[in-house]
């Protein structure tokens, strides 16, 4: 049997659409809009290099930034469980209006829900 590779399934163009809507709620979202910059376009086109990768695509997030050390990249910036959540409501509404569904949205989303919860770094008290 052929291996699934998420990227090939979901594909660019939804990829790309799915980034763009993402960040248009997390510009519109009270919790997250505060710890991002003003202009999202530099940061979207690093998610869409980072997603690409992450689901099995070409490595250009690697090939411009190196390790992704996402982690640490988070760590300037108070990472939340409440933002955490946040980060999660915004790209379950950006994949229902991209319509990305079923079971290849079920794996993606609980994989970024395992991300979202690694890149935890204060408590919703040190917010
Ligand atoms: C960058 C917040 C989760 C991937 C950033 C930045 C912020 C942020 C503030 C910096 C934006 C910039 O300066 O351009 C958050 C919050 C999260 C979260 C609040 C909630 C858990 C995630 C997850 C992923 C991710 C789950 C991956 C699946 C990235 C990437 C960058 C980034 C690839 C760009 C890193 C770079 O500068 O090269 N994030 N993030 N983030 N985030 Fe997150």
């Amino acid at each position: 049997r052929k291996p699934i590779i998420p990227y090939e399934e979901i594909g660019p163009d939804v990829l790309s659409r799915l980034v763009d809507a993402f960040y248009e709620k997390v510009a519109a979202h009270p919790k997250l809009k505060p710890i991002f910059p003003d202009d999202l376009t530099e940061t979207a086109r690093k998610q869409k290099q980072f997603l690409t990768q992450y689901l099995g695509g070409p490595n250009i997030y690697s090939q411009e930034h190196g390790h992704p050390m996402l982690r640490a990249r988070h760590i300037p910036f108070p990472i939340t469980p409440e933002r955490a959540q946040a980060w999660l409501e915004c790209m379950a509404i950006a994949m229902d209006e991209v319509g990305l569904e079923g079971k290849i949205r079920d794996d993606f989303y609980h994989r970024l829900v395992l991300t979202a919860h690694h890149m935890t770094n204060r408590s919703d008290q040190e917010e």
